[in-house]
């Protein structure tokens, strides 16, 4: 092996993941087929906090206050007016409690496939009208207006588990808009 040949394998070596985690697999909440992100809109592809999302089924955005403004702007141009201010429901089921039509979207692996894929009825598919990283912005501050028990919110890492106070739209500061 030349010189140069064993730097091109040194490497390709640490390019490989020292443990690889097993990347979530991402169905439409449906029919059940594969969702084909080449559908998705070529903005905000690939964001770190998207390809973290993508490899780990983690959304880096949950509970971060640097996005928390934009993630309520978008909830409330995208979301709102079919599920609520507060995410408590309308037209659309309430998202801001433990009880899920499909149980899947207890977690934020399919949260993001039933927005990407859509479900049934006015529920469309939202690929081709926020991008991932929107996607995982609105995903953020769904969770953050949830008011169950922190316990069973398994989108959250044990340490925002134990800080986590349930969403209160009557408390100052929880609803700054
Ligand atoms: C035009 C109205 C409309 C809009 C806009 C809309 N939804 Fe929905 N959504 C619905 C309806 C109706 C259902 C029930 C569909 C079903 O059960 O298959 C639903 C279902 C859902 C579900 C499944 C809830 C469960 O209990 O399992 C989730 C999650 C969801 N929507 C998230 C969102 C998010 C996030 C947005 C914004 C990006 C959004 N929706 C925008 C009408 C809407």
């Amino acid at each position: 092996m030349t010189k140069r040949n064993i730097l091109a394998v040194l490497a390709m070596a640490t390019l490989v993941p020292v443990t690889s985690i097993a990347a979530p697999q991402f169905f439409n909440i449906i029919d059940g087929s594969p969702l084909n992100f080449d559908d998705a809109m070529e903005e905000g592809r690939d964001t770190p906090a998207v390809k973290h999302f993508l490899d780990t089924g983690e959304n880096l955005y949950n509970e971060d206050p640097a996005i928390m403004a934009d993630a309520e702007d978008l909830y409330a141009g995208m979301c709102s007016g079919c599920h609520g201010h507060y995410a408590e429901g309308k037209l659309g089921p309430g998202l801001n409690d433990s009880y899920w039509t499909y149980p899947s979207n207890a977690t934020d692996v399919g949260l993001f496939s039933t927005m990407f894929g859509g479900a049934t009825g006015q529920m469309g598919p939202m690929w081709g009208s926020l991008t991932l990283d929107e996607m995982l912005m609105t995903m953020a501050w769904v969770r953050h207006l949830y008011t169950g028990d922190p316990k069973d919110a398994d989108w959250l890492t044990d340490e925002q588990k134990a800080s986590f106070t349930p969403f209160d739209s009557t408390k100052p500061g929880d609803d700054p808009s």
